[in-house]
């Protein structure tokens, strides 16, 4: 069995983030949604894994990411030069898969629980294919399928306007070699992309077994900022917490659910979990709540920060209103301004988004 990962999408839901940052590469409970995805699959004894990168986004995650051996796999680069969709994606990819079995697992997709026991259920079993379901409030947003009254798939349908059924397509999909027909079969949507809900529609159709699993724990799409805080705040709900043998605890309350990492130091501060605090991180003076994740080389001082994500080498310091819902990227700076006139200064970047009180 082989594993494919969808890596390129340009996460416009996440701008400004995403102008500079993969979103697969943004991190969920200080770790890549992306490294998530390869130990999942990983996990799940699969070691042979095709990374689906776009021109735009695919050296950073090379350069994240490299040869696997870090995580134990092997990792194959499969360039899709323009966003044709995830069919083409599988399309493109038959050099690396053969005829092989293969799961496909889409880079920005968390799921509480793993994957093992959809690998082994997949693999000792005839089917040709077997999707993942979840229900969800919002499906007009997913691909969705109707069950028969006997848990059998009637049909697909890609972002429907009229939803047939409240269950969407997971990111998560495994398939035998009978889907080399469908994807050199079927036609673009109308949004001009070859859809892997239309190749399984195409599987089903051409009468071929194809095993819908309703998931029962979480899924996430972590494609807009909300989603990347509730991702964050399930991961580290299941998270087992630890404290780094040379971090330095200094006059400070950190409750049980915390994980501190090598080189962080937290002085004069309470952190409430779950929370992460990061490599070489610095909390001085702080409120840190829970579901914070605190990225490495990051400085919190004087300052209440709470169910919030930030990422490496920024600063928040000085504020006199608690951050809440915050997702701040690299290399940022958050301070109070204490010079006349008091007035809010700004830099930020384009699609950027800040609420003041
Ligand atoms: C894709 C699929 C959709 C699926 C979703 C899951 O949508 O086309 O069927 O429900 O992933 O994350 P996209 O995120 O590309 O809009």
């Amino acid at each position: 069995m082989k594993g494919l990962i969808l890596s390129g999408g340009k996460g416009t839901r996440l701008y400004p983030l995403t102008y500079t940052l993969a979103k697969q590469l943004i991190p969920v409970a200080n770790k890549p949604v992306l490294v998530r995805v390869i130990e999942s699959i990983r996990d799940a004894g699969v070691h042979d894994i095709g990374v689906v990168i776009a021109p735009t986004t695919g050296q950073d995650i090379k350069t994240a990411l490299g040869d696997g051996s870090r995580w134990g796999v092997n990792l194959t680069y499969i360039m899709q030069p323009s966003p044709d969709g995830l069919a083409h994606a599988v399309k493109i990819s038959r050099d690396f898969l053969g005829d092989d079995r293969f799961v496909m697992f889409l880079g920005d997709n968390v799921i509480q629980g793993g994957i093992n026991r959809l690998i082994s259920d997949f693999a000792g079993s005839g089917w040709n294919s077997q999707i993942v379901l979840k229900e969800v409030e919002n499906p007009r947003q997913y691909g969705v399928a109707k069950l028969r009254a006997d848990g059998t798939i009637e049909c697909l349908i890609e972002k429907p306007a009229d939803p047939p059924s409240n269950l969407a397509l997971v990111g998560i999909y495994m398939f035998d070699a009978t889907i080399w027909e469908a994807v050199n079969t079927i036609q673009p949507s109308r949004r001009g992309e070859l859809e892997i809900t239309d190749a399984i529609q195409w599987l089903i159709d051409a009468g071929r077994t194809v095993y819908p699993h309703v998931h029962q724990g979480w899924w996430i799409d972590t494609g807009k900022p909300m989603d990347m805080l509730e991702a964050n705040g399930l991961v580290l709900e299941e998270l087992t917490p630890t404290i780094a043998a040379d971090a330095v605890i200094e006059n400070s309350q950190v409750d049980r659910r915390v994980t501190v990492e090598k080189g962080a130091r937290i002085i004069n501060s309470t952190v409430r979990g779950p929370a992460i605090i990061g490599e070489n991180t610095v909390i001085e003076n702080s409120y840190v709540g829970p579901f914070t994740s605190i990225y490495h080389h990051v400085t919190i001082q004087n300052c209440e920060i709470e169910r919030s994500i930030v990422l490496e080498h920024s600063a928040v310091r000085d504020l006199d209103v608690r951050l809440q819902d915050s997702l701040i990227g690299r290399y940022a700076t958050v301070c109070r301004n204490d010079e006349r006139p008091k007035a809010m200064k700004m830099n930020l970047g384009d699609h950027s988004t800040l609420w003041t009180v």
